[in-house]
């Protein structure tokens, strides 16, 4: 997710409980390979403890995609998966992303230009069910003819954007589809899972393969631990005000570590609400944080928070 799943957040989520694979953040093919790329290669940046990892790209150009196909490759990712179907209107207009569903020659080249760069690397695909109206049956048919190793369907069209509730209906065709057409492409189902509950009644209703979780994270970090039953809370709302500031905390020194003081700042203050919530006076500290402009700051609005309440907090 853009200016959410950086090498900084990915490692917060492995620590809190690990799903079984992570993605970048989506990463553009042209960027890379023209003049634009230092602005966008941090979005590759990653760390072994992140992995199994898969890099997101998007793009309309079949010979960039050959090109950052290899250099992931080279660079140690589990695997590649292709865009197609960001809503961002800027996007649509240049051809790329949710436009690729009304362009499947263009896709299909894609696709392959990817399978080609990658030379054995598993290349997926991550897409909605239409672009004004579901045509999940062909589009989802289209893809599945394709041989990609994973297909990702996000069950709302690019004209939802995010409104509505996801269809997964559409993942259940997908997993008939697959069964009769592909039988080696795996289904993930994607859209609206914020509980265990509805992860498990998604999971059994669709048979997918697996379960892809947005922004269902940043009502519990702890999710993915829940999921699997791991042990200690399963609950992140439940943890002390303390523990809750701690992991911030812990945030913000990655962050600082990682992305120095001039890149960033302002994504990462946008993570204040996910640790600091369901407390009395969290909506306060939320508002202290977003007024910072530095790691110093930022740390100083909790220390005060603490002095207020008289403790002493971990570093
Ligand atoms: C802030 C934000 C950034 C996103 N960035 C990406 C992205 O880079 N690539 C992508 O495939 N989807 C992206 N998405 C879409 C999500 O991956 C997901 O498909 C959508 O939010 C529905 O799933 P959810 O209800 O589990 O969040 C983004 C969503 C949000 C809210």
């Amino acid at each position: 997710m853009e200016d959410v799943t950086d090498t900084v957040f990915r490692r917060i989520v492995r620590m809190a409980g690990p799903p079984d694979l992570l993605v970048t953040e989506f990463t553009s093919t042209d960027g890379l390979c023209t003049a634009g790329r230092p602005r966008v290669i941090g979005r590759l940046r990653y760390t072994t403890e992140e992995r199994p990892l898969i890099a997101q790209i998007w793009g309309n150009k079949p010979a960039y995609y050959r090109r950052v196909a290899a250099e992931v490759r080279e660079m140690g990712f589990d695997g590649l998966d292709i865009n197609m179907g960001c809503p961002v209107r800027k996007i649509i207009e240049r051809g790329s992303c949710g436009a690729l569903i009304r362009n499947p020659a263009l896709a299909a080249d894609l696709i392959a230009a990817a399978r080609e760069g990658a030379a054995g690397l598993p290349v997926s695909v991550k897409t909605r069910i239409g672009v004004t109206e579901s045509r999940a049956e062909e589009w989802l048919g289209f893809l599945l003819a394709q041989g990609i190793a994973a297909l990702t369907v996000h069950g709302r069209t690019v004209v939802q954007q995010s409104e509505g509730f996801a269809d997964w209906d559409a993942v259940a065709l997908a997993v008939r589809l697959r069964d009769e057409t592909a039988p080696h492409t795996r289904i993930v189902g994607n859209g609206d899972v914020r509980t265990i509950e509805s992860f498990h009644r998604r999971a059994e209703e669709t048979r997918a393969d697996g379960i892809m979780i947005g922004r269902g994270i940043f009502e519990n970090l702890f999710l993915f631990r829940a999921i699997r039953g791991g042990s200690g809370t399963h609950d992140f709302a439940l943890l002390s005000p303390e523990e809750k500031v701690s992991w911030f905390r812990r945030h913000i020194a990655l962050h600082e570590e990682t992305w120095g003081h001039a890149e960033r700042f302002d994504v990462l203050k946008k993570f204040a609400k996910t640790y600091l919530r369901a407390f009395e006076g969290a909506g306060r500290l939320v508002d202290a944080i977003m007024r910072t402009r530095t790691h110093e700051a930022a740390c100083a609005a909790l220390d005060s928070w603490a002095a207020e309440r008289g403790v002493l907090m971990h570093r």
